[in-house]
């Protein structure tokens, strides 16, 4: 249980104070984290009176339900809230004072799932984002609702890192464990629809998310293969899963992701051994924290997470089905951080910091994703990127072995983090959209700090560069 207490003394009278407070119909008015409140009923509040919100948390816009279970003009309103993972009590006194009123706000929060130890965690942005909230009510009832707007935490200069820690990195947190899963799984239709027949294509089907998608498309009977780096593994992985779906229609071809004449060569044998590919999963991909090249003088990261992503996608390009292809493209939540930096693809310009770059390159993936979208449509071929939120494999733990251990409690399963691949994979209704970045089966904005916007001239010089470095091979 998280508990936000806030005091607060406005120079109105009680009556007046109670009667904008108790009506949640205004808190869109006065808590910036609020985007709407729609009260059910019609009338002046009592108890029973419902609100429904919408929340703003970072990208995500959360629905959140209040019902006033205390209603005591003009001492004190009670209303009881509930979210797709959390409950609230907001508790409202209010007290006269010789200048006024004073309101003591008390929130207890809970959420379920979230052991004490995450609580402990996040119970700091929570209770900054509280004490923004009862300012924003004091301003509101001082100087009226549109000094509160205006002073809210996006417009008030907060800087980055308390944009982060508010929203983002609190908010994204959930949404991006197991509980963002768990709470969106809810409003799904099954995916039910199997890919017989197709020519299914994945990279990186030996670990993690990759091969967990891998087994549930051979589960829905897909023509599968898996490009690997690593026989052994591949070998042992594509048994497994035969025995495991029945399904005998999966092999793979070898490559290493991150060299490109690997990847030209793969892309060859894939073509002759398929002749139409329906769908290519770009899943590969890895965090560096050193920075390494590769034989072909790549900057690792770059090479693996980008270069190769792009390289093997373009070659591809002329065997995709000319009846609805799609290519799912794997990126990250991470790559709401940061810009593309065309001038330093590689990352050379500044210290080495892998987690930058990794963000980088997944921005760069969305970007490549809007921009094949665009050129692909007349050929029907549907490109989506993807967030699989924050999933417990052998990746996140080699590359971050810290976070893995302090939030490894509500990390998503690979088949959780994997679920959204298959979906747009597989799904009708996912064949409907193109150039879009997917959360737990939903589109999401690709932006959430405006300094990470690039311009047309970035993506199209994106385009130029890649196409440059990869022209020799
Ligand atoms: N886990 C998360 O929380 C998370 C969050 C956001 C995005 N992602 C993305 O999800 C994807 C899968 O990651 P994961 O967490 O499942 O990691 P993982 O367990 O390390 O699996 C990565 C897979 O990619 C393969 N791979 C890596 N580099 C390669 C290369 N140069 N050539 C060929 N194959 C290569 C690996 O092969 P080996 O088996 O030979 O190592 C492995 O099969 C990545 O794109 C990652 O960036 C993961």
């Amino acid at each position: 249980m998280i508990v936000l207490k806030e005091s607060i003394d406005v120079n109105q009278t009680m009556a007046s104070v109670f009667k904008y407070t108790s009506d949640f119909k205004n808190i869109q008015e006065w808590d910036p984290g609020v985007i709407s409140s729609v009260k059910k009923q019609l009338g002046n509040p009592r108890v029973g009176s419902i609100y429904d919100l919408t929340l703003k948390f970072g990208p995500f816009r959360p629905k959140m339900t209040y019902v006033i279970s205390e209603y005591s003009p003009y001492s004190k309103v009670i209303l009881n809230g509930k979210g797709e993972s959390f409950k609230a009590t907001d508790t409202i006194a209010f007290v006269q004072t010789p200048v006024g009123t004073r309101i003591d706000y008390r929130a207890d929060i809970q959420f379920s799932g979230l052991s004490n130890r995450m609580e402990y965690f996040f119970a700091p942005a929570l209770k900054r984002s509280g004490k923004k909230a009862i300012l924003g009510l004091k301003e509101t009832l001082n100087h009226g609702s549109r000094f509160a707007r205006k002073n809210t935490w996006f417009s008030s200069g907060s800087n980055i890192v308390d944009y982060m820690a508010d929203h983002t990195f609190f908010f994204g947190m959930l949404m991006f464990s197991k509980l963002g899963y768990l709470m969106s799984r809810r409003f799904w239709a099954k995916n039910d629809e199997i890919l017989y027949g197709k020519k299914v294509v994945i990279t990186g089907g030996t670990s993690g998310i990759g091969r967990a998608a891998a087994i549930k498309l051979a589960e829905k009977k897909a023509d599968l293969t898996i490009i690997a780096r690593n026989e052994q593994k591949a070998v042992t992985v594509c048994q497994a899963i035969i025995a495991q779906t029945g399904n005998s229609h999966v092999d793979f071809l070898l490559a290493d992701l991150g060299v490109m004449a690997d990847i030209k060569q793969v892309a060859k044998h894939l073509i002759d051994r398929k002749k139409r590919i329906d769908v290519l999963i770009n899943n590969a991909g890895a965090l560096f924290n050193d920075r390494t090249e590769t034989s072909e003088g790549f900057e690792r990261t770059f090479a693996t997470d980008l270069l190769g992503v792009f390289y093997l996608t373009q070659r591809l390009k002329d065997s995709f089905s000319k009846s609805g292809a799609r290519i799912i493209n794997v990126s990250s939540g991470g790559m709401y951080t940061q810009k593309i930096d065309v001038k330093d693809l590689q990352n050379t310009q500044q210290p080495y910091d892998g987690t930058k770059a990794y963000a980088r390159a997944k921005r760069a993936i969305v970007i490549l994703t809007e921009l094949w979208a665009q050129q692909m449509s007349r050929a029907k071929v549907a490109v989506n990127a993807m967030h699989p939120g924050w999933v417990d494999t052998p990746g996140i733990e080699t590359a971050l072995p810290g976070f893995h251990s302090l939030v490894h409690s509500i990390l998503r399963t690979p088949e959780q983090g994997a679920d959204t691949i298959v979906w747009l994979a597989a799904s009708k209704e996912a064949g409907k959209w193109s150039g879009k970045f997917w959360l737990d089966r939903r589109p999401h904005e690709t932006i959430v700090f405006p300094k990470t916007t690039e311009s047309e001239k970035e993506r199209q010089a994106l385009w130029v560069k890649l196409n440059r470095l990869t022209a020799r091979f």
